[in-house]
This record gives C-alpha cells, sequence and structure tokens, in this order.
C-alpha cells in the first residue's frame, strides 16, 4: 500500500500571507513540515499540492530548490487538486497534511495511518472530535474514498476542505478518529495562522534540544518549563467548525426512508422514543436516521447536515463530542463499566448535587428522567403515607403519571383515579382538589416552568399551600435542572421543593438521572425499594461529574442564555418582519424557548407544524418545537438558524396567505400522542 504524505500550501493565506515560506528558526515553515512529514512511519513519499496560480510560483520553487515533488492544481476545487496528485504519484492511501502545523508529530501521524490500516477504514483522523493540540492535525485517507469523494461531492465547502465529503457521509465511508491520551489539550494552538502565533513559534522553537520537536510531549515539556508562552496561544474554548453548515438544493432522504422501512419490520415504531420517530418526522420529508454529531451539528445517513435544535430531546446541553465528557468517559472505560459493588463515583456526583443544588441534601441515581420522578412519587407516598398524586406537566412513560393523559391504554383504571392533572399558575383549583380529597395527597410533582411563567409568589404560595395539607412540593427538573441554572429552576426562582427529579443534562448523553431532596424525605429511600443494576453504572456517572464539573469552571449557563436569547430576538424580528407574530409565539425562558404555532382558519396547529419540521429540515435546521440550545451552538449555528427561520417564514406567510398551506404539504399532518405544554 503505497502512502503518500500530501502537504496542503498555498502563499495567499488570508490572515497571514506568505506564511508557509516564512522563516522561523532557520528553517521556512514549509520545511519544518516536509522534515517531519518524511520521517513519519509508513510514509512512502511527501509531496506538496499548491495551486497553479502565479502566486504560488515561489512555493513550487521553493520545493524544486529542496528537492521536495510539487504538484499544482486547482486553487479552489483542493479536492481535484488533492486526487490530481494522488493519481501523479499513484498513492494508495494519502496522508493530508496543512502547511501551517510546523511542529506536527511524526509519531502521531503514523498512529492515525495504522489506525485506517490495521482497522480496515476509509478514512482516519485525529480531529473528530478536536482533543489534540490544534496544530497536530492528520487525515488519512484511501485513494478510494477521495477519488469517490472527487466524483460525487458538488458543494464548494466539500471541494475546497477536501474531506468533509467522506467524513460526513459516514453511511458511505467507515470513519475513525484517534482520540489524545491527555485531557485538556484541545485549548492548545500550536498552529501558524496569525502574527501572534508566529511570536508563539518562534519562541517556542528556540527551546528546542535538537532541530525538530522529538514529539508533542518535547512542546510540552517547554510550554510547561516556560509557563508565560501560554499566554499567547491557549483557546478559551475548543474551536467547532464556525463555518456555514453544507446545504444541498435539495436534500433527498431516501436512505432514512429505506431505513425506516427495514426498522419497521423488527422494531414497533421504527424508533424508541416517540419524538424521534416517524410521527414527529414525516418520512420522505424530514431526516429520521442520523450518523454522529459533532458540537451543535449532526449528519444524517443522507450525508445532509443540520445545526441541530433537538439535541437528542435536550441531554446534550455540551454539545455533540464534548471533549471533556468524552475523555472521562474514556478513561472510566479502562476502570470497568458495571462493577459489583458501589464505587467512590457515586459519592463524588452526590456531593457536587449537593453543593449545587439547594434542595439537595442527599441524592440517588438513576437512568432515565422517568426513573427518578417515579422515585420521587414513591418516596412522597412512603413519607405521607398518602396514595394521591397531582401532577402538571410531562413526566415520563410509567403508569402512575402517563395514564393521567389520553395516552393511557394498558394502564389499570385503578392506578389512573390516583392520578390528578392540575393546571398551572391555578392555586385556587389546587386547594379545591386538596380540599375534595382531605388528608389524601401525597404532594404534587410539577415541572416548575416550561411554556409558561410563573405568576409572582406562585411557587412560593404552592408550597405553603401544600404544605399546610401535608403534602410535598417536588419539581421535576428533568429538563430545567442544570440548564436554567446551575442549581435547576428551583435556584432561579428561589423556591425550594422537597424533593427534585434530574436528568438529560446531567450526562450530557449518557444514560442518567437523580432524585434530590431533604434528608428525611430522603431517608425513606432506606424503606421504599428503589435499586436497580445500572444504577451506579460507572461512564454515566464519570460523564455526569464532567459535565458538572465543566458547567462550574465554564460559562456553559451563561452562554446557553445568550445562545436562546440571541435566537430568541432574531426570531421575534423575523415573525414582525413576515406579519407571523400571531402564528408562531416563542415562549418559556431562553434557554429553552417553545414555540406555539396556533391555529388558523386556513391551517391547523398540525399542519403548521409539519409545514414547519419540513421546511426547517431542507434548510438545514433539526428542529421540533423548541430552540434546545446547546453551549456548543457557534455563532454561525444562530445565523444559519436565523437564515433559515427567515426563509421558511416567508414560505409559511405566502402560504398562508393564499391558503394553500395545507393543501402543499406532501403528507398528512402529523398528530401529537398528547399535549401537555
Ligand atoms: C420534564 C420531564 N420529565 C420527565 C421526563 C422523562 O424523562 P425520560 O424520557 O428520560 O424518561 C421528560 C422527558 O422528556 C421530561 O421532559
Amino acid at each position: 500500500m503505497r502512502t503518500v504524505a500530501v502537504i496542503q500550501a498555498r502563499m495567499s493565506s488570508t490572515r497571514l500571507a506568505g506564511k508557509v515560506l516564512m522563516d522561523l528558526g532557520g528553517l521556512a515553515v514549509l520545511g519544518w513540515m516536509v522534515r517531519a512529514a518524511r520521517i513519519i512511519p509508513g510514509v512512502d513519499e511527501v509531496v506538496v499540492a499548491t495551486s497553479d496560480e502565479s502566486g504560488d510560483d515561489a512555493l513550487a520553487e521553493w520545493c524544486k530548490k529542496e528537492k521536495v515533488s510539487c504538484i499544482r492544481g486547482s486553487l479552489n476545487d483542493v479536492l481535484a487538486r488533492f486526487a490530481f496528485a494522488a493519481r501523479q504519484v499513484n498513492a494508495d492511501i494519502i496522508m493530508r497534511l496543512t502547511a501551517d502545523c510546523p511542529l506536527i508529530d511524526p509519531y502521531v501521524c503514523g498512529e492515525v495511518l495504522q489506525l485506517l490500516k490495521r482497522n480496515k477504514v476509509d478514512y482516519a483522523t485525529n480531529t473528530m472530535p478536536r482533543t489534540w493540540p490544534d496544530g497536530l492535525d492528520c487525515e488519512v485517507f484511501t485513494s478510494a474514498a477521495l477519488y469517490r469523494a472527487e466524483k460525487e461531492a458538488t458543494l464548494p465547502s466539500q471541494r475546497e476542505h477536501v474531506t468533509p465529503y467522506i467524513k460526513h457521509n459516514q453511511h458511505l465511508f467507515k470513519v475513525q478518529s484517534l482520540p489524545c491520551p491527555l485531557k485538556g489539550l484541545s485549548l492548545e494552538r500550536w498552529t501558524l495562522d496569525s502574527p501572534r502565533d508566529m511570536e508563539f513559534l518562534k519562541e517556542l522553537v528556540s527551546h528546542l534540544a535538537a532541530p525538530r520537536p522529538s514529539s508533542y510531549l518535547e512542546v510540552l515539556e517547554i510550554l510547561e518549563k516556560y509557563p508565560h508562552l501560554r499566554n499567547y496561544n491557549t483557546l478559551a474554548q475548543a474551536t467547532v467548525s464556525t463555518a456555514p453548515p453544507a446545504l444541498k438544493a435539495m436534500p433527498s432522504y431516501a436512505l432514512s426512508k429505506a431505513l425506516l422501512k427495514m426498522a419497521e419490520e423488527v422494531i414497533p415504531q421504527g424508533s424508541q422514543t416517540f419524538s424521534k420517530s416517524a410521527k414527529t418526522f414525516p418520512a420522505g420529508h424530514a431526516p429520521l436516521f442520523l450518523t454522529h454529531g459533532e458540537g451543535g451539528r449532526v449528519w444524517d445517513v443522507d450525508g445532509n447536515e443540520y445545526v441541530d435544535l433537538v439535541c437528542g430531546l435536550l441531554p446534550v446541553m455540551l454539545g455533540y463530542a464534548d471533549a471533556d465528557v468524552d475523555s472521562a468517559i474514556r478513561e472510566q472505560l479502562n476502570h470497568g463499566i458495571s462493577l459489583s459493588l458501589a464505587t467512590e463515583l457515586e459519592t463524588q456526583l452526590a456531593v457536587r448535587i449537593r453543593d449545587m443544588v439547594p434542595c439537595a441534601q442527599k441524592v440517588r441515581f438513576a437512568k432515565n428522567g422517568s426513573d427518578a420522578t417515579a422515585a420521587a412519587v414513591r418516596l412522597a407516598r412512603a413519607y405521607t403515607k398518602r396514595e394521591r398524586m397531582m401532577v402538571c406537566g410531562y413526566h415520563g412513560w410509567q403508569d402512575w403519571y402517563i395514564g393521567s393523559t389520553s395516552r393511557f391504554k394498558g394502564i389499570p383504571t385503578a392506578v389512573r383515579e390516583l392520578t390528578h392533572s392540575v393546571p398551572y399558575n391555578d392555586l385556587t383549583a389546587i386547594e379545591s382538589l386538596l380540599l375534595k380529597h382531605k388528608g389524601e395527597f401525597a404532594g404534587l410533582i410539577m415541572e416548575p416552568v416550561n411554556a409558561t411563567m410563573p405568576q409572582p409568589e406562585f411557587l412560593q404560595n404552592l408550597k405553603e399551600l401544600l404544605h399546610q395539607h401535608g403534602a410535598l412540593l417536588m419539581f421535576d427538573e428533568v429538563i430545567t435542572g442544570f440548564r436554567l441554572a446551575k442549581g435547576g429552576a428551583q435556584e432561579y426562582f428561589g423556591v425550594t421543593p422537597d424533593l427534585a427529579a434530574f436528568g438529560k443534562a446531567l450526562g450530557n448523553g449518557m444514560p442518567i438521572s437523580a432524585i434530590a431532596g431533604r434528608d428525611d424525605v430522603m431517608r425513606e429511600m432506606e424503606d421504599i425499594f428503589f435499586s436497580g443494576t445500572f444504577g451506579g453504572e460507572t461512564l454515566s456517572l464519570a460523564a455526569a461529574i464532567a459535565v458538572l464539573d465543566k458547567i462550574q469552571r465554564e460559562p456553559v449557563i451563561p452562554t446557553l442564555w445568550a445562545n436562546g436569547k440571541k435566537l430568541r430576538s432574531g426570531v421575534d424580528a423575523l415573525l414582525a418582519k413576515h406579519h407571523l407574530e400571531k402564528v408562531v409565539m416563542q415562549k418559556g425562558l431562553d434557554p429553552w424557548v417553545i414555540l406555539d404555532l396556533v391555529a388558523q382558519p386556513q391551517a391547523t396547529k398540525e399542519a403548521l407544524k409539519t409545514f414547519f419540521i419540513i421546511e426547517m429540515a431542507k434548510h438545514g435546521v433539526l428542529i421540533i418545537g423548541s430552540h434546545n440550545v446547546c453551549y456548543a451552538h457557534s455563532e454561525a449555528d444562530i445565523l444559519h438558524v436565523l437564515n433559515a427561520y427567515d426563509a421558511v417564514l416567508r414560505k409559511m406567510a405566502e402560504n398562508l396567505s393564499s391558503g394553500e398551506l395545507e393543501k402543499c404539504l406532501p403528507c398528512a399532518p402529523l398528530i401529537p400522542p398528547f399535549v401537555v405544554r
């Protein structure tokens, strides 16, 4: 297998023109690259690929002088340039390096190459997600993958950046990434993109023991020895893509549709989650199967890219493939997943939650939100020795709750009769129910806030009312927890419940939830039965610890508020522009804005929602009915979503005014199972 390292170089860098031939410690930057590339284990030849523009003649001359093969091709269609170079040198495997990484580590590149060869994949990299210092980037792919991409990639961004077509069409290509074994290095910046980077590199290389770094570890040692160097180059936050998503003129969902057919043969509903199924995303008109996510974006099996405003139905609060959470999981994986006794991780996480959440004197863990709300309800019943419950909001799939909705099939009447749904903000209704069944209510479990804001003092007065009746107040903070504030809605509103349930954001996607509350109530855990095989599963605990530590260390929650606010105010302006203020309303708080689509004489609520989901997907935004913002959503993501809104709202307004919205829908409007928000 002939392996060729192709160094992509050009003189016309926007931020630092001519950087690749600049002098760094007596050698051109490109010279550093060539010297390192030549000793990458497994690489047979090194070539420089530059453009055929006259501006790059200097590069070609440099190559000639230094006896390096230079292949020239299109300036902007770099994908074609690479394919041309690969054919010229008869490569079976191509390693793509960029010329602005003078500290590139030959042995890390060698490992990426081995990853491709040993695991027999089409594309290997060390950049998905970013865990290595910026400046050690390496991508390796087979010539077959390159030639296929050259033939099929149509978008300018796919042609300019060579590999997006391969790495984001994961149903076509097998893709693997080499994670950095050391923590926190994704915040290091060793690349050359600005004069400041050059100052950093110049000083850094002056400390090298030999003409080139022996490995990235030597660079780390130098940075430890000369900490002032960090003032130049440490990134505040790992960078994820800031370019707009690659959008096809007309996305196809053919593979999603075909996979649904296969899934439905063996999986009732074709999905594990109602809101991720064809009951929410219409088959053939929206995506149904995703391959991967990165930051605030996801890709589907048909190779379409989306800014994701679903974020896994809210657990993905930091973003996909978060370096800190992933590295905590990887580290824990070396120690075992489900051990035969408890681990210290449980206490470590419980202590963090106790320190962050006002009501949390004691904490227990479970796997999902339904576990946590069910445990809270059982505790309340045990503590008060009463059976009736009041509910307000959505609390999961279990009998005690779902029996109170219109989806009660399969729930015994005796169970249903014990759960009473109450209206939000209506103390009178709640009080009359408490009086009607005097002494029978164990408590009220509620989403402290969703679409509607609490009236002043509502939550506090509710707590007092419940306590007067010997009942408990329980907050279902499965969504609001670790999102509205470090201590959840209870901190945000300043009202401490007796018990609270957490889930979703706690694990950034790992299956973990928590029940927390007053010491005396939580003590009932000793006598009720709440116990499961996976309650202490360690990967999720390690992930949750990493999530909470990140929330404490970085401006995660302020960013959720800021991202949510930018979206909300942008959408408000667009609604005014298209005169749709009375059709689409934004409700709730900025970190979780809920869209209320209001039925019109020309279109039902369901038709509007189906139209909205289909059209937003067409414009590269995955959304159901809320802005589930995450920490990783970038400015470019938000701008992209607002541009999509602009186009979709324009079409909505046109279709409403022509009275054709329902007629223009490509499928029947989708009907939700029940509505609780
Ligand atoms: C407020 C609330 N409570 C409970 C649940 C149930 O959580 P899970 O689906 O993880 O069981 C959900 C899920 O969406 C929720 O939004």
